[in-house]
């Protein structure tokens, strides 16, 4: 893929995002129609369909021939071609009902099956990250990077918890402690794709989370990667997007969190020291 190419599906990709993001903003504090879907507290609004429709017409006018794969509308235009674009056209929308102000539209581009390019952005924050594969990361057009820290003790962490994590062992709550307890903090924001940003701007210096989809990571990968970042499985092998399990950092914590996700002891540990404190 050339330079050039990249540039050109770069600025399609931001012309969506903020059309998303421009859609989002008019029912900012103005939700009416609140609804709940599969699991409970996954929650979809008239925003999140307005967001994707806006997001739809940009790309569709400009890419005609190019699949897609968005939250809300699923598989759309020709899943055959080389070219899949994955649409998250409003990422947080937990944050979004109760107005906490870490919502965005998230772009991504598959080529091949690989995150070439990716844009996410936040019009409540008014944030928009923004990279291609070879171009760099940028947040507000001014380049970012990962951080420098290189221990868990001064690591500022975040991570998330599935909607499925009342139904499923494999919920994150001991991996939250063991993590707690090792790092100076873990936040949990709620929007997968800015926290991916997050660390690619080096405001954090690692994210895991499980129970993902593609439309929350693809934009947010790229990002991070072009920042300087790492992706990979829990375990350190090459992420596998199906998995639905991320671990991303800034490359210089990522054997030490990797090692702690795979060590980390059962609940049943943790409910000891806790009731000891009793
Ligand atoms: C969710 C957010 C959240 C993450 C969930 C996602 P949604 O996306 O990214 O941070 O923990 O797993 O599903 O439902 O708000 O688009
Ligand atoms: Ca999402
Ligand atoms: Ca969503």
């Amino acid at each position: 893929m050339s330079i050039e190419e990249l540039e050109v599906f770069l600025d399609i990709a931001t012309e969506a995002a903020l059309a998303g993001g421009a859609e989002l903003m008019s029912y900012w504090g103005n939700l009416q129609d609140i609804q709940e879907k599969g699991s409970p507290g996954n929650l979809v609004t008239e925003a999140d369909k307005a967001a994707e429709k806006a997001i739809l017409k940009v790309l569709q006018r400009h890419l005609p021939d190019h699949g897609i794969l968005s939250e809300e509308a699923g598989k759309l235009g020709n899943l055959t071609s080389r070219y899949l674009w994955a649409i998250d056209p409003l990422d947080g929308t937990t944050n979004f009902a109760h107005q906490y102000p870490f919502s965005a539209s998230s772009v991504g581009l598959l080529i091949d099956g690989v995150p070439q390019v990716g844009v996410v952005f936040n019009p409540i924050l008014d944030e928009l990250f923004r990279a291609a594969q070879g171009l760099g990361a940028t947040r507000n057009r001014k380049p970012i990077f990962v951080s420098e820290t290189t221990t868990l003790q001064k690591s500022l962490l975040i991570t998330g918890f599935a909607y499925d994590r009342r139904e499923t062992r494999d919920n994150n709550y001991k991996e939250f402690c063991q993590m707690c307890y090792l790092t100076q903090g873990v936040r949990r924001s709620g929007c997968a794709s800015v926290d991916l940003c997050s660390i690619a701007c080096g405001r954090a210096d690692g994210y895991w989370e499980r129970g993902l989809s593609p439309w929350d990571v693809v934009a947010g990968i790229v990002i991070l990667e072009e920042a300087g970042g790492k992706v990979t499985a829990y375990n350190n092998s090459s992420f596998d997007i199906k998995s639905g399990k991320i671990l991303a950092t800034n490359g210089k914590i990522h054997d030490l969190i990797s090692k702690a996700l795979i060590e980390t002891p059962s609940l049943a540990h943790w409910d000891t020291d806790v009731s000891a404190l009793l």
